[in-house]
This record gives structure tokens, sequence and C-alpha cells, in this order.
């Protein structure tokens, strides 16, 4: 299963960079990360530490300007991915830009299985879940995954699932074990695989035992 970081913020990519596949933005990251006006300068320096997959979200609403900036942002390095909202504006862009100029799409915003047999129609490269979201309000995420993993392998589609909106390491071992391609989590979440109190007091002995 790929692991991808996701956060717009220079630090914390530097700092997780061995550990990682790839990144994934959003428009709330990057104008956390205090770089919104220097959209292009930030996503080109994250390319430049990252060699995988790097989703960069357009903010356009209409197909002719999601294309305008999609095929402008594809431009910055040959990692990018775009990321399109889930709306019929963004299905046909998917479209356009993955057939007719052969770039990656990243569907965003997914909540429900029938948007993500859209996207895997519309050739999307990858489709976002967002589990978190649906916990949120009392919806089960991971099952959504679950339904999408099952309805991706009836059919052989080739779009892969990044499972997204992830809260805790539990969310990864579950993605995993449902087979998801990659999962997409906050710096937070992916200190937080590494740590274990047994590991930490085994460490511990084992240092105080070669004294
Ligand atoms: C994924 O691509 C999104 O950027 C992200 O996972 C959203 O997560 P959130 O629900 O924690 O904002």
């Amino acid at each position: 299963m790929e692991i991808f970081l996701d956060s717009a913020d220079l630090n914390e990519i530097k700092e997780l960079k061995e550990l990682i596949d790839g990144i994934t933005t959003n428009p709330s990251l990057v104008a956390k990360s205090g770089h919104k006006n220097k959209y292009k300068d930030l996503i080109s320096e994250i390319c430049s530490i990252i060699d995988g997959p790097v989703s960069v979200e357009v903010v356009a609403d209409s197909h002719e300007e999601m294309m305008k900036e999609g095929l402008d942002l594809a431009k910055i390095a040959k990692n990018i991915v775009i990321k399109l909202p889930l709306t019929y504006n963004g299905l046909i862009s998917c479209k356009k830009l993955s057939t007719e100029h052969n770039i990656n799409v990243n569907m965003t915003l997914c909540f429900s299985p029938v948007q993500a047999l859209l996207a895997a129609k519309a050739t999307a490269c990858f489709i976002s879940p967002f589990i978190g979201r649906l916990d949120d309000i009392s919806y089960d995420g991971l099952s959504l995954v679950e339904d999408i993993c099952t309805m991706y392998s009836n059919y052989m589609f080739d779009t892969k699932v990044i499972v997204a909106s992830v809260r805790s390491p539990t969310h990864i071992i579950k993605a995993a074990k449902l087979g998801a391609e990659a999962v997409t989590a906050p710096a937070k979440v992916l200190r937080q695989l590494m740590h274990h109190p047994l590991t930490d007091h085994g460490l511990a002995v084992f240092e105080k035992d070669w004294l």
C-alpha cells in the first residue's frame, strides 16, 4: 500500500519525505501553509522534494476553467496529479484531461460508491473517499472504501483508491486490510504509526542493560 502525506507544509514534507510515496494537498492545506499567493511556487518546491505523485487541486468551478487550471498546474512537474471535485464539471474535465492530455487525475471529495463508479468510468487515475468526514456525521467511512474496492475489482477498473480524510492509525490498518492501493494521512497520524510504548520501553531496557 502506498502512503501519502496529506500536507502543503514544507517542513512536514521534508521531515517525512523518506517514509512517504507521495503528497496530497487541497486548497485548505495550501491556505494554511501561508503560500496561497505563491501556489505554483509552493507546488514546484514540493515536486523538487518528492518524486512520487503530488496531487494538486483546482479551485475553478466551470469545466472551461478547470481545464485551463488543470493544464496549467500539470506543466509544473512530471509527477503532478490534478485533483478535481466529484461534480459533473469535475467528471467531464477528468475524462478530457486523462484521455486527451494524458494527465493523471485524482477525483476528490468522494462520499458515495456511485460517485466512485463515475470517477472510474471517467478514467480517473485515483479516487479519494473521505472516510473521516463520513465518520464525523455518523456514517461508516470504511464501509465506503469496502464498497469501492469491491466494485472496482468486479469490473477490473484501473482507478486506484486513496483512502483520505484519515484520522487515526486504525483507519490505515483497516484500509490496508480492505486492499486499498493507497492512504493519505496528516503528519500527526503518520508520526503515530511509528510509535509503540513497548518499543520505547524495550529500547530503554536495552540501553540500561548495555551500560
Ligand atoms: C485528501 O486528499 C484530502 O486533502 C484530505 O484527506 C482531507 O482530510 P480532512 O477531512 O481531514 O480535511
